[in-house]
């Protein structure tokens, strides 16, 4: 089965009750569950950390074993260098996905570190875009 990882970064286990207008209602557990049930092909973890050192961690871990990372890394992607680093070195194929639009937003969010490691990245599609990435991981995984 093909795996598959999710790893969300800082203040996003606040999901559903952070910022409702820009990250919507849901938390991210029980959103979870509906992928889970959505994509039953895939083997699908989730993890999450507000600290960047175990976010590197988690990217090594689960880089070497899974065939996919969907990585959200919040704040972190528009200043770290270990993360961006962590993903250049993992043979997983990564989907960054941030849930916002971050090139409408302040001037800070404009920059990210990560994309230029990343397979691919969805931004602004809310929380479809996890859903959008796996979607296209079984369209690639089934051609
Ligand atoms: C985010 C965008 C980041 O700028 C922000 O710090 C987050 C979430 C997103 O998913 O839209 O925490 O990554």
């Amino acid at each position: 089965m093909i795996k598959v990882a999710i790893i969300n970064g800082p203040n996003l286990n606040l999901l559903g009750k952070r910022e409702p207008e820009i990250y919507g209602n849901k938390s991210f557990k029980l959103f979870f569950n509906e992928l889970v049930e959505i994509f039953p092909e895939l083997s699908l973890s989730y993890h999450q950390s507000n600290i960047e050192g175990e976010i590197v961690t988690l990217i090594q871990e689960q880089g070497f074993s899974s065939d996919y990372l969907i990585v959200n890394a919040a704040a972190y992607t528009h200043t770290s260098i270990a993360i961006p680093d962590a993903i250049a070195a993992v043979p997983a194929k990564v989907i960054g996905v941030h849930i916002s639009n971050i090139y409408q937003r302040e001037q800070e969010r404009h920059v990210d570190l990560m994309a230029k490691y990343c397979f691919a990245c969805l931004f602004g599609f809310g929380l479809s875009g996890y859903r959008l990435a796996l979607e296209y991981i079984l369209t690639e995984v089934n051609e």
